[in-house]
């Protein structure tokens, strides 16, 4: 039969063309990643007691260009009743040089625009950043600009070769270990780095300040959270805190309690405060770090582990 036989051939064409399709469209489909699962929301750093913060980067490259995302609003969280206090201000400090003005702008207007209270910035900044810091504040609308209050502050190191500790890492992130001693009215803070956006108030992880027990003085978020592929438990050739060590783009500080401790190291029995600590520390490890201050951090951690 001629009419079944052209039928037969016809099918067996759209068969063949079906069957060809769907070859080409599997072969180019790109291969799928495992599906990732999704962490719930958590605040971005607290006492690691309490177990609750997440913030990972993936080294080696400390400052992904992405930035990150701080604080993801959880539901059920979105208000918050006005204190009393409401006039004392949240203190913000970063540490800006080079390219990062835009960068360290849009961070700043991220906390403006989500927090309640009235915020205190601590901008530390190379003296050619400055005059450019202050035109782009002075040209937000003043219902922003109200709600806060901003000093900038030229990058100086207390103790040490100021050259040193420029080198350290990248030009000027070792200044963040100095706040505790440039600040020394100011009782806590947030510090951050310039590729932080808030994504709700800062009241939110100013309020951990308040949870900290005794001993405690900062709060900071893992390097990692798996051990096997984290940077510190893999390559790491000096002390670092807890099982992935610290990441400090993120850090609540209570700086009184910092000025007024006195820390165990590594160096001589006793404690030493602060600021006696930073440069004999930075001496004894500088050929063995890689990631800079935060290294440091992660030591000084290390043999204070009740603190963090
Ligand atoms: C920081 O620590 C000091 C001394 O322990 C304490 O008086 C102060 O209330 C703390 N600050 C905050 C915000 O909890
Ligand atoms: C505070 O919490 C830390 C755990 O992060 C703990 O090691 C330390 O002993 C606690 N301090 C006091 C006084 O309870």
């Amino acid at each position: 039969m001629r009419l079944s036989c052209k039928v037969a051939a016809a099918l067996l064409c759209l068969g063949s063309l079906l069957l060809l399709y769907l070859l080409a469209g599997s072969a180019a489909a790109p291969p799928r990643p495992p599906p990732a699962p999704s962490p719930p929301a958590r605040p971005a750093a607290a006492p690691l007691a309490r177990r609750q913060p997440r913030l990972s980067r993936s080294p080696p490259r400390r400052n992904p260009a992405g930035g990150k995302f701080v604080n993801a609003r959880k539901p059920g969280e979105q208000k918050h009743s006005k204190e009393p206090s409401s006039l004392q201000c949240m203190h913000l400090a970063v540490v800006a040089c080079g390219d990062r003005l835009e960068e360290t702008l849009i961070m700043l207007k991220s906390a403006v625009l989500f927090s309640n209270r009235r915020l205190c910035f601590h901008i530390f900044a190379e003296d050619s950043l400055k005059p450019e810091f202050e035109k782009k504040l002075k040209e937000w609308p003043s219902s922003y600009t109200k709600k806060f209050e901003y000093n900038i502050y030229p990058i100086t190191f207390s103790v040490g070769n100021a050259q040193e500790w420029k080198k350290l890492f990248k030009p000027c992130a070792a200044q963040r270990l100095f706040l505790p001693v440039i600040l020394k009215d100011v009782d806590s803070l947030l510090y951050v780095d310039t590729d932080v956006l808030f994504l709700r108030p800062i009241d939110d992880i100013w309020h951990i300040l308040k949870e900290f027990n005794s001993t405690q003085l900062a709060a900071m978020a893992p390097e990692h959270e798996i051990p096997k592929i984290g940077w510190y438990s893999r390559f790491a050739r000096h002390p670092y805190y807890g099982t992935t060590g610290v990441n400090s783009g993120v850090m609540l500080m209570n700086l009184t309690r910092i000025r007024n401790t006195q820390f165990k190291n590594s160096m001589i029995p006793s404690g030493l405060t602060w600021e006696e600590m930073l440069y004999p520390l930075y001496q004894k490890y500088k050929n063995y770090i890689t990631w800079g201050d935060q290294d440091l951090l992660n030591i000084i951690f290390y043999f204070n582990p009740g603190k963090y």
